[in-house]
């Protein structure tokens, strides 16, 4: 699949890019040294709200937020493995196949005609072979070490790194005008704070791909707020009160395993 970097996805310090590496190498085992090294120190890789032109102005306000479909139909890697795919053309193809109606969720849509939504660069795919070439959004640096399933199948849910994903794109077949953009600056401080402190973002796993879950909707914390625990209404104590629970439950380790460098740069 030709899923590519592009020049206009540029880390800003490249010059920077064998220091890390020499760093890495000489640290690499030591578990134990203290985070404190480079905290903060790295606001220039800041990328929010990068959002590169798609060569299809698909939406995910579209077919998240207004068809409902999950994240995992289409990036189905993302809890099993540590990059999350994105869809083959021939996803599309169930729903948008040349010439035929529109198949939509839950029904068909009689009102939508394929011809007005700018499908041309899918069907060129389809019948060619070749890979949409969508633009990468998010991107690491290769020193740095991700994974998706270690992150999914532990309580941390899509929007706490992506952002309202299902907000993106525009609402509606005209106004979809671009796709995804980044939420987080997904710097190195930025995964500590996490990593620090789970506990304010843990949820439990049935709701990973929820984008408007709130620990105020959970059963336990309900009956916590009836026991008189957790005060009703307070978003962030019943957070802790869940994520502390969570964290127990999903056997998290230890801070200082969560912060050692060895654990991001491998
Ligand atoms: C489950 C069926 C379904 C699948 C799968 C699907 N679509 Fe759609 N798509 C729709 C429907 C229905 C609409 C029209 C929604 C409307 O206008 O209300 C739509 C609209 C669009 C539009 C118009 C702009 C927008 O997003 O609103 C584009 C472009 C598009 N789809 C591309 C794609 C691409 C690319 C894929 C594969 C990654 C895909 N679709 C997968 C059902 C689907
Ligand atoms: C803990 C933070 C975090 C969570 C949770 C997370 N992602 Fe990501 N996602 C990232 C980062 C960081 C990258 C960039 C990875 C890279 O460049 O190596 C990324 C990249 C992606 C990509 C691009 C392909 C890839 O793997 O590089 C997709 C698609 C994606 N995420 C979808 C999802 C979906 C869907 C979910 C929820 C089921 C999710 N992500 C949960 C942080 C996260
Ligand atoms: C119908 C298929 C479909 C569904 C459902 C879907 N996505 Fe996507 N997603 C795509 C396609 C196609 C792209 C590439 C275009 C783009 O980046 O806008 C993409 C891109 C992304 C990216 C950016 C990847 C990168 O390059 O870094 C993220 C993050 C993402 N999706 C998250 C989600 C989340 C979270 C959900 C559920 C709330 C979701 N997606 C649901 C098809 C889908
Ligand atoms: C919102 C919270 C959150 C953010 C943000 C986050 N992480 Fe994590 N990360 C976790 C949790 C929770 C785990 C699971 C730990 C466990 O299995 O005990 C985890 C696990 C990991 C692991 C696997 C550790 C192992 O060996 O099992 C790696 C690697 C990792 N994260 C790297 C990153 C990187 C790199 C970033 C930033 C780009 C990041 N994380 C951002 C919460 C987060
Ligand atoms: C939770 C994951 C995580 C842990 C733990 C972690 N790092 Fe990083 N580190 C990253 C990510 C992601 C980047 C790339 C983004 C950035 O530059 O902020 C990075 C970047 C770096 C850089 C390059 C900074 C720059 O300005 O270009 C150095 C050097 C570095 N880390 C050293 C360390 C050292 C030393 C430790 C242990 C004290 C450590 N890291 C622990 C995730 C982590």
């Amino acid at each position: 699949m030709s899923y590519e970097k592009t020049d206009q996805f540029v880390f800003p310090k490249w010059v920077n890019y064998l220091l890390p590496l020499i760093v890495v190498s000489v640290l690499a085992g030591a578990t134990t040294v203290p985070p404190l090294v480079m905290y903060g120190g790295s606001a220039e890789t800041l990328n929010v709200g990068y959002q590169p032109d798609q060569p299809v102005p698909y939406s995910h306000a579209t077919h998240v937020g207004k068809l409902g479909m999950d994240c995992k139909s289409c990036h189905n890697t993302v809890d099993k493995a540590s990059f999350a795919a994105i869809p083959p053309t021939q996803m599309c193809i169930n729903c948008h196949a040349p010439g035929k109606d529109l198949k939509g969720l839950p029904t068909n849509m009689p009102g939508v005609h394929q011809a007005s939504l700018n499908l041309r660069p899918v069907w060129e795919s389809y019948f060619s072979g070749e890979s949409i070439p969508w633009k990468k959004v998010h991107d690491l640096p290769d020193y740095a070490y991700f994974s998706h399933d270690a992150h999914v199948n532990k309580g941390v849910g899509c929007v706490s790194c992506h952002g309202r994903v299902d907000k993106m794109g525009g609402a509606g077949t005209n106004d979809a005008v671009a796709g995804v953009y980044q939420a987080k600056n997904l710097s190195m401080g930025w995964c500590l704070e996490c990593h620090r402190a789970p506990e304010k973002h843990l949820r439990p796993l049935d709701q990973i791909t929820s984008m408007d879950w709130s620990p105020l909707h959970d059963p336990r914390v309900i009956a916590a707020i009836e026991q008189g625990e957790v005060e009703e209404g307070d978003k962030q104590a019943a957070q802790l009160w869940l994520g502390t629970r969570l964290k127990q439950e999903y056997e998290i380790n230890n801070p200082a395993y969560m912060q050692s460098c060895s654990t991001c740069h491998r």
